[in-house]
């Protein structure tokens, strides 16, 4: 039958371009969504510093559930944020069977990320995982599949070539990291882990063979140190138990206080500005200019 062919083709590109149109049509619906609360919470006042985290939500007041460092049985992630809400018992204890939809909520209410941020990351990490958002569950571990999400040049972890369970804090890096703010009071900021991932990059290159990090992966990785930045406003008194021990310190609440929460659209110029300005990224390019101008001089 010759219209077979043309029949399975045809069905076969309608699928195709219906899936690519739903898929445009929710990533633009969700940047409208994002755009409008970012505007709202431009005019809206801020919370009360002391009161970020919803009344009747784990954490209100500044009072976390009890702290248990991670038992071996239980799985952790890549992700010193998620872990930090499985120690608490905010996310399952054991870090198992977590669904995408629960995962949105407790990241809405723990860190103060706005609606928009909290369906657009799990919903990635669903779709990187091969599975449903709407439906399925995952194991904190599952997150750490290498270069699926998890990739090399990390802040506070090893590459997975030398440290292949990622969901346990590296001590060295992240001590080098926290002692590396120039801010007041040694706080860190965007210029510091701009130079901290330069020198990760360079390093983890050197000593890995199997290193690759793609463009992508580097947008990313800049974007996971942004929230260093932005929801714990590079305050090194609270990242040291937060990465350290994936703790969340007594009394903490998200320095983001806007109403609707840390949007895409307000988050965008501190990755930029950590990713631009990672100076090893065109340090070949730069020492090009400068040997030409020294030939030409
Ligand atoms: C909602 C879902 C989230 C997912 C699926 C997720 C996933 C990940 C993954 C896979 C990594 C490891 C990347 C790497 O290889 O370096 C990571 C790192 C990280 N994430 Fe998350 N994350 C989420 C939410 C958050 C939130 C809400 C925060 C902050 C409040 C956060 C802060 C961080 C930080 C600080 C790192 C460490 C970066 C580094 O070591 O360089 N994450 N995340
Ligand atoms: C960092 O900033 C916070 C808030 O501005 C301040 O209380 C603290 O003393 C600073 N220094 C350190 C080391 O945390
Ligand atoms: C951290 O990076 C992973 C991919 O490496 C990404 O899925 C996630 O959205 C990032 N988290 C944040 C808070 O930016």
């Amino acid at each position: 039958m010759p219209e077979s062919f043309l029949v399975i083709a045809s069905v076969r590109i309608i699928n195709g371009l219906i899936s690519s149109l739903i898929s445009a049509i929710q990533t633009g619906g969700i940047l409208v969504w994002d755009l409008g609360l970012t505007l709202f919470n431009a005019v809206a006042p801020l919370r009360p510093a002391n009161r970020v985290v919803p009344e009747g939500c784990p954490g209100a007041n500044g009072l976390w559930p009890q702290y248990i460092p991670a038992a071996d049985t239980d799985s952790r992630s890549s992700c010193p944020a998620l872990n930090a809400m499985a120690n608490h018992g905010i996310l399952p204890r054991s870090g198992r069977s977590i669904s995408f939809r629960e995962l949105n909520a407790a990241i809405r209410t723990t860190y103060n990320f706005s609606p928009t941020f909290c369906f657009f990351v799990p919903n990635y990490a669903a779709e990187m995982l091969s599975k449903s958002y709407w439906s399925d569950t995952f194991d904190l571990s599952d997150l750490s599949a290498h270069n699926c999400i998890e990739h090399d040049a990390s802040l506070t972890r090893e590459d997975t070539f030398h440290s292949p369970d990622q969901g346990e804090p590296c001590a060295p890096l992240i001590k080098e990291l926290l002692a590396s703010g120039t801010g007041p009071g040694g706080n860190l900021t965007t210029t510091d882990l701009s130079r901290f991932s330069g020198k990760r990059r360079t390093d983890a290159k050197k000593a890995n063979g199997q290193f690759s990090m793609s463009t992508f992966h580097k947008l990313f990785g800049s974007s996971n140190s942004s929230t260093m930045l932005t929801i714990f406003g590079g305050i090194v008194k609270d990242l040291r138990p937060m990465l350290l021990e994936e703790r969340i310190p007594d009394g903490w609440q998200p320095r983001v206080r806007r109403p609707w929460g840390l949007t895409l659209t307000e988050f965008q110029p501190t990755v930029l500005k950590v990713e631009l300005g990672i100076k090893e990224e065109v340090q070949s390019a730069l020492s090009l200019f400068g040997s030409s101008t020294k030939k030409a001089a």
